[in-house]
């Protein structure tokens, strides 16, 4: 008893934005900042992905999709790690086969209606959480304690990606296929990926991690990002 959190709520931090804006690595290192735990959107409905994979079904059928959704425990480790039925998943939600049926398998509203509870239940665990993702400042959290938008030009985005992978030669090929995946994400029907707005948006053109991370504290301190 005595310290604040015992009757406080977890506090949420969201942010969104498209493919390749470094997302996953600045949350997970404001996570660790913050003392957080870090809430990878993206890596369940890859997970989600994955099993739809491995049952054989067609990544167009909806109905299909959210029975295999409802079936797969998916849930997240204590050290961020994305659970498929207790098991961590691994790179094997980072292959080349998920990176193409993830899209079309996370805009069936059927598989959503199965996620989305599932990571406000992982929020509402301990101190709070730090989710990344395009949906979480606009439908999954829409009462955020802050809320980020984290923007950067397609070249920049195709650059990371290929020096994250080790690829920089890739570059030009990575931007044609985060391009395809922006348009299939904002333009869906379900949770399409929008700017809320009450979100602040942060370029990160020509930034280091270490540098938007401590732009978004920044922020933060400044009471910045806020619903
Ligand atoms: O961030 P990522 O590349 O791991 O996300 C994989 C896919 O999952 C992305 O193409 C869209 C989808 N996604 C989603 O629909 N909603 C989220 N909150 C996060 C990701």
């Amino acid at each position: 008893m005595g310290r604040e959190r015992v009757s406080s709520r977890a506090m949420i931090i969201a942010i969104d934005g498209p493919a390749g804006a470094g997302k996953s690595t600045v949350a997970r290192a404001l996570a660790r900042a913050l003392d957080l735990s870090f809430l990878d959107t993206g890596a369940m409905y890859r997970a989600v992905t994955l099993a739809v994979l491995r049952a054989g079904a067609a990544v167009e059928d909806g109905e299909a999709c959210g029975v295999i959704a409802r079936a797969t425990r998916v849930d997240i480790a204590p050290d961020g790690e994305v659970l498929l039925d207790g098991v961590p998943s691994g790179e094997a939600v980072r292959s080349p086969r998920v990176d193409e049926a993830v899209s079309p398998v996370s805009a069936h509203p059927e598989v959503r209606r199965e996620v989305v509870p599932v990571q406000r239940a992982v929020a509402a665990r301990g101190r709070g959480v730090v989710a990344e993702g395009r949906d979480t400042t606009t439908t999954v959290f829409p009462d955020a304690d802050h809320k980020f938008y984290l923007a950067a030009t397609p070249a920049e985005r195709a650059r990371r990606r290929a020096a994250q992978i080790g690829q920089p030669e890739r570059a030009v090929e990575i931007e044609g296929e985060l391009a395809r995946r922006d348009r299939l994400d904002s333009t869906r029907a379900t949770s399409p990926l929008t700017l809320a707005p009450d979100a602040e948006v942060v370029e990160t053109d020509g930034l280091s991690v270490d540098e938007v991370v401590a732009a978004l504290l920044a922020r933060l301190a400044e009471g910045g990002g806020a619903d």
